[in-house]
Parts: C-alpha cells; sequence; structure tokens
C-alpha cells in the first residue's frame, strides 16, 4: 500500500440549461477510479482528449471539487480542504501544467518564482533563498544568470525546467505533470524527461504523468494506466501493458505511436486499419450498450483490463 491512495474518484460536472439555468444532466469527467501511489515511482495516466485526465491530476492536488470517493494520505482522509492545510499536503503534493508561458507569472524575476514556494512554507533569510534557488536551478541545467531573467526570456524546454525546479523547491513527495513536455519538440522532450528523472532520484519522489502518447511515458513510467470515458480500461506495470496490451483502446494507443521506420510504413498502416476494423467489431466486448467502459477485471498479476464479464 502506497503513501497515497485514490479511492474511487468520481468528479461530475453538472450541465445547466432552461429558462432557469437549472441542472440538466452532468458530464462524468472521471467516473470512479483508483490509484495507489508509491514513493519514488511514476505513473503513467494516459488517453485522449477529454477522457478525465487532467481532472484526475486537479483533483488530487485540491484543484477540483470531489463528487465521491475519497484521497488518503497515509492512511488519512484529505479529501475535505481545511484537513489538507493542517498535514502539510498542498507542500507534498505539486503540479506542473502543459504551458509553461501561462503557468510561470510573466512579470516575475525566474527567483521570485522559484522562490514563492519556499516562502509560504519555510523562512530562510535572501541569502540561504538565492542558494536554494541557484541549486534547485542546477539541478535542472540551467546557470546563474538565469536568476534575474524573466520567463519570456528562455525557450520552452528552459521554461518547462523551470516549472518542474518550482514544484520540487518545497521537497514534495508527489509531482502531478500534466502534459508537460507535449508543446516541446521531440529532442527538448527527452531532455527535460531526463531532467525529471534526475530529480526523481535525487529526491525519491513519485510523479503521476499525464500524457495523450503512449510513445511519450514509455522510458518514463513504471505503471500506466489507460483512461477512456472517465474510467480505466487497461491498468498494469509498464511491460506487461506494452507487450501484451489487452483492451481494443489500449491496442489502438499502441498502434497509434509514431514510428521511425520508413520501410516498415506500409505494414504499420495495414497493422493500424486492422485494429480500426477490430475496434469496431469488438466494441460490445469492451464497452456496454451505453458505451461506458466496464469495470476492471483482473488479467495477470498487477495487469487489470475492463472488459465484459468472462471476456478476460
Ligand atoms: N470546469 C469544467 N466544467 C465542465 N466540464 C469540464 C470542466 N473541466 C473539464 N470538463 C470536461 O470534463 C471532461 C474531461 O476533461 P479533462 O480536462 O480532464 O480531459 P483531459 O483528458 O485532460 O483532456 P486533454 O488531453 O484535452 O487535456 C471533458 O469532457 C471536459 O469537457
Ligand atoms: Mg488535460
Amino acid at each position: 500500500m502506497g503513501f497515497l491512495e485514490v479511492k474511487n474518484l468520481k468528479v461530475h460536472y453538472p450541465i445547466r440549461g432552461g429558462f432557469f439555468n437549472t441542472i440538466q444532466d452532468y458530464i462524468k469527467a472521471v467516473d470512479g477510479v483508483d490509484l495507489d501511489i508509491e514513493q519514488g515511482k511514476t505513473y503513467g495516466l494516459i488517453g485522449e482528449s477529454g477522457s478525465g485526465k487532467s481532472t484526475i491530476g486537479k483533483a488530487i492536488v485540491g484543484l477540483e471539487k470531489i463528487t465521491d470517493g475519497h484521497i488518503l494520505y497515509e492512511g488519512k482522509d484529505v479529501t475535505s480542504r481545511s484537513y489538507r492545510k493542517k498535514i502539510n499536503y498542498n507542500q507534498d503534493v505539486q503540479m506542473i501544467f502543459q504551458d509553461s508561458m501561462s503557468s510561470l507569472d510573466p512579470k516575475k524575476r525566474i527567483l521570485d518564482i522559484i522562490a514563492e514556494p519556499i516562502r509560504n512554507f519555510e523562512k530562510l533569510t535572501p541569502k540561504e533563498e538565492k542558494e536554494k534557488v541557484l541549486k534547485l536551478l542546477d539541478i535542472v541545467g540551467l546557470n546563474e544568470s538565469a536568476i534575474y531573467k524573466y520567463p519570456f526570456e528562455f525557450s520552452g524546454g528552459q521554461r518547462q525546467r523551470i516549472g518542474v525546479a518550482r514544484a520540487v523547491a518545497c521537497n514534495p513527495r508527489l509531482i502531478v505533470a500534466d502534459e508537460p513536455v507535449s508543446a516541446l519538440d521531440l529532442s527538448v522532450q527527452a531532455q527535460v524527461l531526463n531532467y525529471m528523472k534526475l530529480i526523481q532520484q535525487e529526491f525519491n519522489l513519485s510523479y503521476i504523468f499525464i500524457s495523450h502518447d503512449l510513445g511519450v511515458v514509455r522510458h518514463m513510467c513504471d505503471y500506466i494506466y489507460i483512461m477512456h470515458n472517465g474510467k480505466f480500461v487497461e491498468t498494469g506495470n509498464r511491460d506487461e501493458l506494452y507487450s501484451d496490451p489487452q483492451h481494443i483502446y489500449t491496442k489502438r494507443l499502441i498502434a497509434a505511436i509514431p514510428q521511425i521506420e520508413p520501410d516498415r510504413r506500409k505494414e504499420l498502416r495495414e497493422a493500424r486499419q486492422a485494429i480500426e476494423k477490430k475496434f469496431d467489431e469488438q466494441k460490445n466486448v469492451y464497452y456496454d450498450e451505453n458505451g461506458s467502459v466496464y469495470d476492471l477485471s483482473k488479467y495477470k498479476d498487477s495487469h487489470y483490463v475492463a472488459a465484459r464479464k468472462g471476456e478476460i
């Protein structure tokens, strides 16, 4: 059992309408998911746009109201905001976002941006604070001159590294990274991911790594959670999931990973088309009559798949 457990988490957004602007229905952005986060591990949350990934991340850090379910931190229920404050939860669990330009205050220098979370939680002298910021910048490969600059003076990859430094400034145990490299070029993506890995080793951090791309997270994650329509369709450790995918949606995501093998292009395209065909044929094995995802059933060891009863 890990230090953070998410139990049957649901986040439903009301849809309002009509003359009195009453609630007409709900968008079930997250509809009953469980996670068990251990120290030092990385959990990939993968799924297409709108599947509910960011909503899970925001609910965990407390940016989104929970409709139902619980979040337990060291066995204690932190679903309520006041309790989170009492036990330093907001310090221990941090989030980084995809768009570094809007998540870093453009009017502040890097020194203040990184020092801000430290100021909220620790009392340091200006000299100690500067030393700490310099050390954090060094860990993400930026030099001293960075501290008096503003966010616009950096490249996208550098800004994301600043975001990572800011998130680790108050020694969190978990960082929820929401598409942290999706806006970057491939070569820069690899560099930012490498820094994230180094930081993980240095601080024994856990990551919840959100992405729509199974290719990007392959080398980053210990466990993978594939998400569709607010629920997990398949979960398991990385090797099980990539080598033996079961759910038709996972197979489709794997087939969509771009390959750099020009001579196999035709073969891969055909494989993708075959998966699409299968997706249509086997839909009712993996989705019920309303198009909802089934509950997970155990397939092997830590590998779970959402399918009709008796199919797995
Ligand atoms: N504040 C909100 N009010 C109403 N609906 C919302 C709100 N935030 C998200 N949603 C809806 O909830 C669903 C899940 O959204 P979410 O942002 O979690 O998806 P995502 O998997 O992160 O997608 P993306 O890959 O595009 O970031 C979507 O249908 C979205 O339209
Ligand atoms: Mg999102």
